[in-house]
């Protein structure tokens, strides 16, 4: 029971933290801490399928994130997974696709803020953009979303659209193979502003839990 009221607590106490402290940094021992935390997570068909990508580059973060609400983000975790298993082949011809890399994903994120939370640091979550995505293979593409892609990323470079940001300097900067696909990525720090769960909304809603029984929707007794 000491371990439930332990666990429960550390799950309530988590929050989304989207202001960091700029000279806070964590820890190499911490960050991989967090990382163990994320391959012990389950794997759907225990495919272990997930890979990352730490990025601790403060120029390179920002970039990253200049489209979302963060400031000051010391880490960010990249989560990929190798779309080259044999197991991944299969499922993308098969016709029923269940996202079972993105289910893994959360699974894996999910161990990774609690591990932070446990060690004092504070994350969140980050919906991966399109553009995070991995640019169309300019080979096999039709002639005219060549055309449309190539000038989207000239207009990208030219106005700093941050569309195609991600994606050029994820894969092409980085050179990160194209087997491998973005999931999701989760940002780092030690929080400057910690949102009170009393008060805090977001997008107008608050994000303070309503109770379990509002979030049963049948129960089905012997
Ligand atoms: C899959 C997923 C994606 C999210 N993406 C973002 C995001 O892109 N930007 C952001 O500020 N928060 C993001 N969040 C955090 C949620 O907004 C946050 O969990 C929610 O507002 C509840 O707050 P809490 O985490 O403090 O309990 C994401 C959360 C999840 C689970």
């Amino acid at each position: 029971m000491l371990e439930y009221e332990s666990l429960s607590q550390l799950i309530r106490r988590r929050r989304s933290v989207r202001v960091y402290n700029p000279n806070q940094h964590i820890s190499w021992d911490d960050l991989i801490r967090i990382l163990e935390a994320a391959i012990w997570a389950p794997t759907a068909s225990n495919q272990q399928e997930l890979r990352f990508m730490i990025i601790t580059d403060r120029q390179a973060i920002n970039k990253m994130l200049s489209v979302k609400p963060l400031k000051n983000a010391t880490a960010m975790i990249l989560i990929f997974y190798d779309t080259t298993l044999q197991y991944y082949r299969d499922y993308k011809k098969s016709k029923v696709k269940h996202p079972l890399p993105y289910l893994d994903a959360g699974a894996c994120s999910m161990n990774m803020l609690l591990a932070a939370e446990s060690l004092g640091i504070h994350a969140c979550w980050l919906n991966v953009v399109p553009s995070l995505k991995r640019p169309r293979d300019k080979r096999s593409s039709k002639l005219i979303v060549r055309i449309i892609h190539t000038l989207l990323e000239k207009l990208n470079h030219f106005f700093n659209l941050g569309y195609f940001t991600y994606g050029d300097l994820i894969y092409r900067k980085w050179l990160i193979p194209r087997k491998y696909q973005i999931l999701t990525a989760i940002a780092f720090g030690y929080g400057k502003f910690i949102p009170d769960i009393t008060k805090a909304l977001h997008y107008g809603n608050p994000i303070m839990r309503k109770s379990v029984e509002e979030h049963i929707i049948k129960i089905y007794e012997m």
